[in-house]
């Protein structure tokens, strides 16, 4: 998408250096900061740090990580601590495991020498195919907004609440949840996003405001706990967030803070959809509260932010008291009977065994 007038995918093959290159979301909003991963190490290093982060770009920048140490080392042993090391990383969204299955299973028959080109050509699938899949999405995202609109009077701006960044920033390009948005209002349809902050990272302030600062799609920054107050009066037409990982059984895991947000969603009779690219489904786990493991991350995200000074330097501050621990899950599972329906590039269904089963015939058990 659009960062001033120059396009951008969130990862890609620079043919001048010879490097893939990412844009390095920990300075944004602020600063742009491209960066170029060189080792397994590195991709190691941004995944886990969160150069990169959302389930899609996740499994896309492992898939380019496996690709630079194919060239480095093509070795049997060199595949095998490669799923291992990429797969530590972050334990939540199956789209990491997706890809380094795609990965090893392609490279393991091959000869060693043929094991370089034919990883980096897989990988420049994974990401179009993630592009793809994206744009499909907000292509039946749309008709979704569209019939709100139809019940609307015409002109009457269409308010949509989304949590997290599960924009062009978490993916390749698009986003997920953001991909209907960018279509409704390429249509003509007048929208308007509530931003949910997104406490603890703020991946919701810092960039899908940015995403829809770039695209002048107009949006308001909301705290996280403003969204039920908004619902019960009013004023959000729809929800639409990304998931981690979603159930064979339809359950998704997304960015903590989610689950009260369909909660409060079902509770007002607003639509709550979850948008989502089929390598996101783990068709191994039904309940997801009970499967999905929920990754813990350092509780110096919830007792610092980060923010911008009046001089323009980006720093980080702490908010609670010296001594008080902070508790940081970083995911939470929304059950089924919340959604209103998953938006996959293959089309809308219900969330459950049956809908998924219907739109992925060939992967459902
Ligand atoms: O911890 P993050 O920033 O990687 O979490 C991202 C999310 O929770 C997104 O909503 C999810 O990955 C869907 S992205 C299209």
């Amino acid at each position: 998408m659009k960062v001033g007038d120059k396009h951008y995918r969130s990862i890609w093959f620079d043919q001048a250096s010879g490097e893939v290159q990412i844009i390095d979301q920990r300075w944004l909003p602020h600063e742009f900061r491209v960066v170029d991963l060189k080792t397994r190490e590195d991709f190691e290093v941004a995944i886990r740090d969160m150069w990169v982060r959302g389930a899609p770009l996740i499994g896309a920048t492992a898939a380019y990580g496996f690709a630079v140490q194919m060239a480095l080392d093509p070795c049997d042993l060199s595949i095998e601590e490669t799923w291992h090391i990429l797969h530590e990383t972050r334990p939540t969204a199956i789209n990491l495991k997706w890809a380094l299955d795609e990965m090893r299973g392609l490279l393991e028959p091959l000869p060693i020498d043929q094991r370089a080109d034919a990883a980096m050509k897989r990988a420049h699938e994974i990401a179009d195919e993630d592009v793809e899949c994206n744009r499909m999405i907000g292509v039946h995202g749309l008709e979704i907004i569209k019939e709100i609109a139809a019940k609307k009077k015409p002109g009457e701006v269409i308010n949509i609440l989304t949590h997290c960044n599960a924009g062009w920033l978490a993916t390749v390009d698009w986003g997920t949840a953001t991909s209907p948005m960018y279509h409704a209002d390429q249509a003509g349809i007048p929208i308007h996003v509530w931003v949910d902050e997104t406490r603890p990272r703020n991946q919701g302030a810092l960039l899908t405001s940015w995403e829809m600062n770039s695209h002048d799609i107009p949006h308001h920054l909301i705290v996280d706990n403003a969204g039920g107050h908004l619902m019960q009066h009013g004023q959000v037409d729809l929800v639409i967030v990304g998931t981690d990982r979603t159930t064979a059984h339809g359950d998704v895991c997304n960015k903590i803070g989610t689950y009260l947000k369909a909660l409060a969603a079902h509770d007002n009779g607003v639509p709550f959809y979850v948008a989502l690219p089929s390598p996101t489904i783990d068709w191994t786990v039904k309940d997801g509260v009970k499967e999905i493991p929920i990754e813990e991350r350092t509780d110096t995200e919830v007792t610092h932010v980060q923010g911008k000074l009046a001089d323009g330097t980006v720093t980080e501050v702490q908010i609670s008291p010296d001594g008080t621990p902070g508790g940081n899950p970083a995911f939470d599972v929304t059950p089924r009977r919340l959604i209103t329906g998953l938006i996959t590039e293959r089309g809308v269904c219900e969330a459950s065994p049956q809908g998924l089963a219907k739109l992925f015939p060939e992967r459902a058990g």
